[in-house]
């Protein structure tokens, strides 16, 4: 790499990290062994639509499918009126915030043209400069120009509020290093079908990469914070609300075929329900999960959900994780640890009970090539949000931080890590340590 590539990748490292982030947590946010998202907005916090306007209600459709309300929204804030902090993996670079896009004429989108809208989702440049990649216009450049549009009618529906957003710290006024970090790392352009797939497949494709965004967490990133093409959906570690405030990094699993890590096991109805309720025989959603799905993917048609089940299926294997080696005194330790505070749940098979809790045999979230989500759930518990709650469903886990120490944590991840059929790397009580 030359000079010049060096220093604007540089620029670009420090100047537009906004894309790997994650929401501040807002002042009525859950309480203490609560674990995030649990207190997503209802469906019924979304404005209803004024007018039955077939564009307008495809547009509300499909701003749920982008998730819009969960990053314009602060807690107990007005819809799209924006504000919610994100914190950047690099400390230095402070946070950034989202704007109000409701259609109020100073500080909303009021005075945007279609024409504006439509750039700034396409090439993430807007009238009052470049954006960072928070919002996640990387991936939104696939959506087609007719659902765009859609969007933005439905968002001049929206009651206009006035609020400014807060002030960003001084690196995110750098505006103009996006043009370096855009020309090194950005395709614009939309979705192009694949002719040799089904129409059903082609459909979950377009979701998933475009509106649905979900490489903007599952896929790892360079040292720029550009996502890894690569690595497409290998699993990625992103900062998240904990506890009311404190952000710890979450591994957003490992999405593809891998038979040790990923999900393999998933059939396509298991991926479809588990979209739709945030539930399934394999598993239930907790943390930054809770989120998209009470927000977002719960609202997805049937035929939706199963198409971008279908292309997720199809999700070429990353590596499987690796076996770890455990000597005899280190698995009897976890194994005791095990026995008196999972079995109760999960069975001494590991594979879970009916009503009680899910298999932990062959999960992707316990085997993930990072333990930053199998350590969340042990220290801070796992729920649903809310908003969800799928027939069939478990009751919640409880939080172990009070009742472990992080020796005791990490023995009893390793056990689960490394019985059964699990593999993943071996985890120390300094990996638990940073999480509490
Ligand atoms: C992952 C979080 C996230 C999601 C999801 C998201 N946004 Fe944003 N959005 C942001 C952030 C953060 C900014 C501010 C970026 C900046 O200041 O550079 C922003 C900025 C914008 C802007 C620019 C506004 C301005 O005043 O310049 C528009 C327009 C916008 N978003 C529309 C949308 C729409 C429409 C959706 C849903 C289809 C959406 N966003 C989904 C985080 C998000
Ligand atoms: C804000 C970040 C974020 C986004 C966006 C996101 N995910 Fe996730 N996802 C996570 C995290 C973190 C986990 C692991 C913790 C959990 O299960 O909640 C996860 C877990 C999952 C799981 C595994 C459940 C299990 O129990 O093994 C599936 C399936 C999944 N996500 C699918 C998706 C799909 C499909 C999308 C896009 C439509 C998406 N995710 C978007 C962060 C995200
Ligand atoms: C009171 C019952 C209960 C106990 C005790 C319990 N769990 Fe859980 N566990 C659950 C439930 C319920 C869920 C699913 C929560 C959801 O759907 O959000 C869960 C989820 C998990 C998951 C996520 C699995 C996945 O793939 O989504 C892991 C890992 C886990 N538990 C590990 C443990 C470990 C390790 C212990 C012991 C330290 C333990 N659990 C103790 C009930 C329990």
């Amino acid at each position: 790499m030359n000079l010049r590539k060096v220093v604007v990748q540089g620029a670009a490292l420090a100047l537009c990290a906004g894309i790997f982030v994650a929401p501040v947590a807002a002042q009525d946010a859950p309480v203490a062994t609560e674990t995030p998202g649990a207190d997503a907005p209802a469906p019924a916090d979304v404005p209803p639509v004024p007018e039955a306007d077939p564009q307008v209600v495809r547009g509300e459709y499909l701003a749920r499918l982008g998730n819009c309300i969960s990053c314009h929204t602060v807690a107990g804030g007005e819809p799209f009126a924006g504000g919610l902090p994100f914190k950047t993996p690099y400390m230095f670079l402070g946070t950034i915030h989202s704007t109000n896009i409701t259609p109020d004429d100073e500080t909303g989108i009021g005075k945007w043209t279609e024409e504006d809208f439509v750039r700034a989702m396409h090439t993430g440049s807007g009238p009052n400069g470049d954006l960072f990649p928070a919002f996640p216009y990387t991936n939104f450049t696939k959506v087609t120009e007719d659902d765009t549009k859609a969007i933005y009618a439905y968002l001049r529906t929206v009651k206009p509020v006035k609020a400014e957003a807060p002030a960003n710290s001084f690196v995110f006024a750098f505006r103009f290093a996006m043009k370096f970090w855009n020309a090194m790392f950005f395709e614009e352009g939309r979705f192009v079908a694949d002719s040799s797939q089904s129409e059903e497949w082609n459909r979950g494709a377009y979701l998933v990469e475009g509106l649905g965004h979900c490489s903007a967490c599952h896929t790892p990133r360079n040292i720029a914070l550009a996502e890894k093409k690569n690595e497409h959906m290998w699993g990625a570690v992103v900062p998240d609300v904990v506890l009311e405030g404190e952000y710890r990094p979450w591994f957003a699993i490992n999405l593809t075929q891998s038979k040790k890590g990923g999900l393999a096991h998933w059939s396509i109805d298991d991926l479809k329900r588990y979209l739709k309720t945030g539930h399934n025989k394999f598993g239930g959603a907790f943390g930054p999960m809770n989120e998209v799905i009470a927000n977002s993917l719960s609202h997805m048609t049937d035929d939706d959900a199963k198409a971008m089940a279908t292309y997720l299926k199809s999700l070429p294997a990353a590596p499987d994780t690796q076996a770890m080696q455990l000597a005899e005194d280190e698995k009897k330790a976890g194994e005791e640890l095990y026995l008196k505070h999972c079995e109760e749940c999960h069975a001494r098979s590991g594979r879970g009970g009916f009503m009680k809790a899910p298999p932990i045999v062959n999960s992707a979230v316990v085997q993930g090539q990072d333990p930053a989500s199998l350590i969340n759930v042990i220290l801070y518990g796992a729920e649903p949000a809310k908003s969800l709650n799928p027939p069939g469903a478990w009751e919640t886990m409880r939080s172990f931080r009070d009742r472990m120490n992080d020796q005791e944590i990490a023995a009893v991840a390793n056990y689960v890590r490394s019985s059964w059929e699990n593999t993943g790397s071996k985890i120390t009580a300094q990996d638990v340590a940073k999480h509490r």
